[in-house]
């Protein structure tokens, strides 16, 4: 009887000890971001987590995991260190916390060198508390590169060419004045979009451009990736002579023209010179 009530003493204890804990740990939360963090490869990032209200972290196990690997630890923090056990290989030596942030109650992870394969979903996680998820985007981007590929009736085929990207970019031709060199405009675009999937799973992009002779014969390939907030811009000049010019009809045109007038003008006098001396000779017979 006596061993029992005091059990039961000892459980209501227990139990309202653990609904205090319970509500002192609900009122702690962790906060990350709802928005994606944006990296381009090969840039070093911080995924945000910290606990609200402001409490030190420095006592707490820490752990940051992908869920969509296997093993997926990313890092753990653990009794005032870093513990690289079960840690995903790939992320070996690219991994730490702000240590010294910690007592401010910010547990965000810095990741260096960030390559295609780190995109996902990262969670954030102390024991006890709610974890918190925070999506990492990564891109990659490259500069575009123009060619002039010969002419096409009276303009010149330019030729943008762009690699490696990710995710797929838009490519667009501009004109000086920053016009959208566009199908809708059939004079002076075709419109042959060519998209690649290379084999690491980044995008090429390729675009021709009919171009005619402008006032400055400026043009600019552009390359525009919205989710990962990228552009990369080339800009060709292409020279006058490039063009397959009205100089050419002028110097093809009006030689042949004056050529003909010469002609005629030189048979017409030949005929009267000839009429001429028939009369003469008529007037001598
Ligand atoms: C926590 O408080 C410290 C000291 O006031 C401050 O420097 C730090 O930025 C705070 N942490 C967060 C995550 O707001
Ligand atoms: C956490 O610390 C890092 C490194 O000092 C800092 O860049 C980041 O803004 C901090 N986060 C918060 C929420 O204070
Ligand atoms: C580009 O040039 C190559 C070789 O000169 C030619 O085969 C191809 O048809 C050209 N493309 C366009 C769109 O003019
Ligand atoms: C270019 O062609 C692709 C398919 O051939 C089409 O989906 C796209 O709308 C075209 N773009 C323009 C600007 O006409
Ligand atoms: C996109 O990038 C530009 C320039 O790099 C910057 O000014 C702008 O704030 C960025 N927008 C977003 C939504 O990140």
């Amino acid at each position: 009887m006596k061993t029992s009530a005091a059990c039961c003493f000892g459980g209501i204890i227990l139990c309202i000890g653990l609904s205090l804990r319970a509500a002192g740990s609900s009122q702690i939360q962790l906060v990350g971001s709802a928005d994606p963090v944006v990296a381009l490869a090969g840039d070093n990032v911080i995924l945000p987590c910290y606990l609200e209200p402001n409490v030190s972290a420095v006592d707490k196990m820490v752990e940051w995991t992908r869920s969509d690997l296997k093993p997926q630890r990313v890092h753990l923090y653990r009794e005032g260190r870093d513990s690289d056990g079960e840690q995903l290989p790939s992320y070996r030596g690219r991994t730490s916390l702000f240590k010294e942030e910690l007592k401010n109650s910010n547990v965000s992870l810095k990741l260096t060198g960030v390559t295609l394969s780190d995109a996902g979903d990262y969670k954030c996680f102390i024991p006890t508390l709610k974890e918190t998820t925070i999506p990492l985007i990564v891109g990659v981007v490259s500069q575009p590169v123009i060619s002039i590929n010969g002419t096409k009736d009276w303009g010149v085929v330019l030729k943008c060419d762009s690699g490696g990207w990710y995710p797929q970019p838009e490519l667009e031709w501009l004109d000086s004045h920053g016009n959208v060199l566009s199908a809708t405009e059939p004079t002076e675009t075709s419109n042959s979009t060519e998209t690649e999937m290379n084999p690491e799973g980044r995008y090429t992009v390729r675009r021709y451009v009919t171009v005619r002779n402008t006032d400055n014969n400026r043009f600019t390939c552009r390359v525009v990736q919205p989710q990962i907030n990228q552009t990369r811009e080339t800009q060709i000049h292409v020279p006058d002579d490039m063009f397959p010019s009205v100089w050419w009809i002028v110097g093809i045109i009006i030689p042949a023209v004056a050529a003909i007038v010469a002609v005629v003008v030189l048979f017409y006098f030949r005929r009267k010179r000839r009429h001429k001396l028939k009369k003469e000779g008529s007037f001598l017979s």
